[in-house]
């Protein structure tokens, strides 16, 4: 009989967390105004917020923190972290940045100008919000079957090279910044892109004269799925997997606070010196010297072991298995999910939760609050109040996906918490005909409105 995956690791240092009651939540959510962003983290009991900055850094990460060099320039860290950048990925060039969407903001300095577009496969919320600040578009590309929350293709994240090429074709190059692939596609649902569209894309970038830019965040899950997927890569190791990846592109931004399980911390990957320098200009105004930029040196060390450490296959699989776990236990309920299971995050369809819900009532954040409300888990919405106003009309926009996302730390939980967050949310399902209010804005931000939003029932 074939063996159980369990986790490549075992518990060294605990951290308490503690229950309410529903009263309590109750009366803190109410004072949060209805925004799960503005709960204080000892009010959640199981946080499944984000997967991002939240993973538990491993022994070697830690002592790695003890050797950091802290130079101002030049630091052995920033050379250690630029040989495990160049190991998996290939590209010789890069800047460290303090996040992701620092990496995003000092790339697209060099990149986008007022009335570009950029298209991709459902940009992040960070990715779009640097596209639109800069008076330029970002035009989704994506298949039209990853918004089947039912289709069981295995690869939903991809582009559409048809929608791609009609993209390219009808623009001028210099009117289109770059395409952005992101990998695994968050956006719906952390969903992965194979290796055969990562070439087509690659193959029309250069044919069209475009840049191919690869928002990396969840690289290692997708070449997860790619291995475990996707014809001919079975027997590949998953850094074989990576670095070819990237072979097919031009550049990279990354949010190591993901797939490199660090706490903060991010990157731009190029392969073109000339970009490179252009960028380290912008690196340097908005994060620090090119060689920290935004990152300590003991930093720059967690990050370079824990790019290792994420690229195990041993890890990636408990990680991956975990996810699917909390899915599969959620499906025996009834619950309707997003399939196939994301590599980071199981995804709630609210418009199949509760079919009749107005959407103008924001059916997706009204679930998440019951689920706070029921059991103390923090999900987020990924909805219309994520999808924000559109930036020439402020008209709402309403996207074909209505979700609640419960990403998952990386090795933080237990299946016994999985256990219990499939049970909390199957008791606000049992109870789903009695939902029938949802919430209205009573203040929001100008530009990414969902984090700071302000709610009131209906
Ligand atoms: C796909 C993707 N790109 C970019 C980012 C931005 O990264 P950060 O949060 O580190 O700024 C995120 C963060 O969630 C992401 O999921």
């Amino acid at each position: 009989m074939n063996l159980p995956y369990s986790e490549p690791f075992k518990i060294k240092m605990v951290e308490n967390i503690y229950r309410s009651t529903k009263d309590q939540r109750e009366k803190w959510i109410r004072e949060a105004s209805f925004n799960l962003f503005n709960l204080r983290s000892e009010q959640v009991y199981i946080d499944l917020l984000t997967d991002s900055g939240t993973g538990a850094m491993s022994d070697k990460q830690w002592a790695s923190i003890m050797t950091g060099d802290e130079s101002y320039a030049g630091a052995s860290s920033y050379y250690h972290l630029k040989e495990a950048i160049r190991e998996l990925t290939g590209f010789d060039y890069f800047l460290p940045t303090h996040q992701g969407r620092a990496a995003e903001n000092v790339l697209f300095s060099v990149l986008v100008k007022a009335g570009d577009i950029v298209p991709g496969n459902s940009h992040f919320d960070t990715t779009k919000g640097h596209i639109e600040f800069r008076n330029a578009s970002a035009v989704d590309c994506t298949v039209d079957r990853a918004s089947d929350t039912t289709s069981h293709d295995p690869f939903k994240g991809n582009i559409d090279t048809g929608k791609l090429e009609k993209v390219l074709k009808e623009n001028p190059a210099d009117k289109i910044s770059c395409i952005i692939l992101t990998i695994t596609n968050n956006t719906v649902g952390g969903q992965p892109v194979s290796m055969a569209n990562i070439k087509e894309v690659s193959k029309l970038s250069k044919k069209y004269g475009v840049r191919l830019i690869i928002d990396s965040a969840r690289f290692a899950e997708n070449a997860y799925f790619i291995k475990t997927r996707e014809e001919g890569y079975a027997d590949k190791d998953i850094r074989d997997i990576t670095r070819e990846i990237f072979s097919y592109a031009d550049g990279m931004t990354m949010s190591s606070k993901k797939d490199a399980i660090v706490n903060t911390g991010g990157f731009i990957g190029f392969r073109d010196e000339e970009l490179f320098r252009q960028a380290s200009t912008y690196n340097i105004i908005f994060e620090g010297f090119i060689t920290y930029g935004g990152m300590s040196g003991r930093d720059m060390n967690a990050l370079a072991q824990g790019l290792y450490e994420g690229t195990e296959f041993p890890y990636l699989e408990s990680r991956i298995k975990q996810v699917a776990y909390l899915g599969q236990k959620m499906k025996e309920y009834g619950i309707p999910v997003l399939e196939p299971f994301g590599g980071h995050a199981i995804f709630i369809d609210a418009k199949r939760f509760v079919p009749d819900f107005p959407k103008e009532e924001f059916p997706a954040q009204t679930l998440a609050l019951e689920f706070y409300i029921e059991g103390g888990i923090r999900g987020a919405e990924i909805g219309a109040l994520m999808a924000d106003r559109d930036p020439f009309t402020r008209a709402n926009r309403y996207p074909a996906l209505e979700m609640v996302r419960l990403a998952l730390p990386r090795r933080v939980y237990s299946n016994n918490h999985m256990d219990y967050v499939a049970a909390v949310v199957r008791n606000v399902f049992e109870k789903r005909n009695e939902i029938r209010k949802g919430f209205k804005i009573v203040w929001e931000a100008p530009i990414m409105r969902h984090f700071t939003l302000k709610l009131d029932r209906v």
